[in-house]
Parts: C-alpha cells; sequence; structure tokens
C-alpha cells in the first residue's frame, strides 16, 4: 500500500520525507490557500522533495481552461499528476493529458459509477472521499470497497484507487484491508500510526532497566 501525504505544507512533507516511508503528495486549493504559499513555486519546491507522484489541481472548471492548466501543470516536473474534479470536462481532460503520457488523480469522487467513468477515461488514480461520504451519515468505506472490486473485475482498468479524506488509521487499515492501492492522509494521522500505549510503556521499561546494568552499547 502506498502512503501519500494530504498537505501543502512542506515543513510536514520534508519530515514524513525522511522517514523513507512516503510515496507521494496531494494538494488541493483549499489546502494550497491553507499554506499562504504561491501555488507553482509550491509545487516545484514539493516536486523537489518527493520522487513519487505530487497531485496539483486544475482551478478552473471549463474544459478549454482546464486543459490548457493541466499542460502548464504537467511542465513543471515529471512526477506532476494533474488533479482534475470528476466532471464531464475533467474527465475530457484526464483522457487527453494520459494519453500524452501524463499522470492525472481524477478528484470528488463519491460515487462508483463515478470510478467506472474515471477508470474509462484512463485515470492513474481514482480519489474517493472517504471522510466526506461519512460526515453526511454515509459508509465511506462501503464505497471503497465497491470501487476495488469493480476494479479487480476488469484487469484493463490500471486506475489506482487513491483513498482520500482520510481522518483517521481506521480508514487507512480497512483500505488496507481492501486492497486500495493508496492512502493519502494528513500528516498527523499518518504520525498517529506509530502510536501504541504498548510500545510506550514497553520502552520506557527496557529503557530503565537498561540503565541498570549500568553498560553502553557503543
Ligand atoms: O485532498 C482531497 C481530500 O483528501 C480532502 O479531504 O478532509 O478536506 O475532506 P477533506
Amino acid at each position: 500500500m502506498k502512503f501519500f501525504v494530504d498537505t501543502a505544507n512542506i515543513d510536514d512533507i520534508r519530515d514524513l520525507a525522511a522517514t523513507g516511508l512516503l510515496d507521494g503528495v496531494t494538494t488541493n486549493p483549499s489546502l494550497v490557500m491553507k499554506s499562504g504559499k504561491d501555488f507553482i513555486p509550491l509545487i516545484e519546491e514539493i516536486c523537489g522533495v518527493v520522487n513519487g507522484p505530487v497531485s496539483a489541481e486544475v482551478a478552473a472548471t471549463d474544459y478549454d481552461t482546464m486543459i490548457q492548466e493541466g499542460k502548464k501543470l504537467a511542465k513543471i516536473a515529471k512526477n506532476i499528476a494533474v488533479k482534475v474534479p470528476l466532471t464531464e470536462a475533467g474527465l475530457r481532460v484526464c483522457k487527453e493529458l494520459t494519453d500524452e503520457g501524463t499522470m492525472v488523480n481524477v478528484t470528488l469522487c463519491f460515487s462508483a459509477a463515478q470510478a467506472i467513468l474515471a477508470a474509462k477515461a484512463g485515470a492513474t488514480f481514482i480519489s474517493p472521499f472517504v471522510g466526506r461520504v461519512d460526515d453526511i451519515a454515509m459508509d465511506g468505506m462501503n464505497l471503497i470497497e465497491d470501487i476495488v472490486t469493480i476494479y479487480d473485475n476488469y484487469p484493463q482498468f490500471e486506475t489506482e484507487v487513491l483513498v482520500a479524506s482520510v481522518r483517521h488509521p481506521m480508514h487507512i487499515i480497512e483500505s488496507a484491508r481492501m486492497g486500495a492501492h493508496v492512502v493519502t492522509c494528513p500528516p498527523d494521522v499518518i504520525r498517529k500510526l506509530y502510536k501504541h500505549p504498548l510500545t510506550d510503556s514497553g520502552l520506557a521499561a527496557f529503557v530503565e532497566d537498561w540503565k541498570k546494568t549500568g553498560q553502553s552499547i557503543l
């Protein structure tokens, strides 16, 4: 399972990249707004830190502007995945860019029907939003299960299921159980994965007992 971080905060990206466990980055206009930075130089900086796919989202919603923005974003670096919304125009842009060899992440997916269309449009990644489905009292993980099952039925679909809008570790564990290819998580959710109270108490006991031996390894 690949781990992407869902942030435009360069300090968090650098910190998580240093673990060696980070496979990519996803950004969106809201995250860019939160960073307070200029979009293009920010994406250039992120692409210099992470070798894996870096999702940069188009801002327009009409085909003509979106395709121009997508082509401009794709030129920033080889590891750019142009992010487009799951609309008719967005999928048209997706098809055109993937045919040219550019990675495309189709975002704002809330149904299996939409995910089928994205796969047919050649998307590199489909981003179903689990947390936002949970927010309206529906089961976001059912959506992931449906999409993974449907894609598995058609080996010619090469689109990877990128679970987005992740809110807590259980979303990640369930995604792994279902065989989703990628999860994109806020930095704090990735950091929570390390945590277990028995690890903390066990380590504290080992440190204390080691001190009592009076020995040193180095
Ligand atoms: O980047 C898309 C997605 O992960 C957004 O998550 O928490 O705003 O629903 P959220």
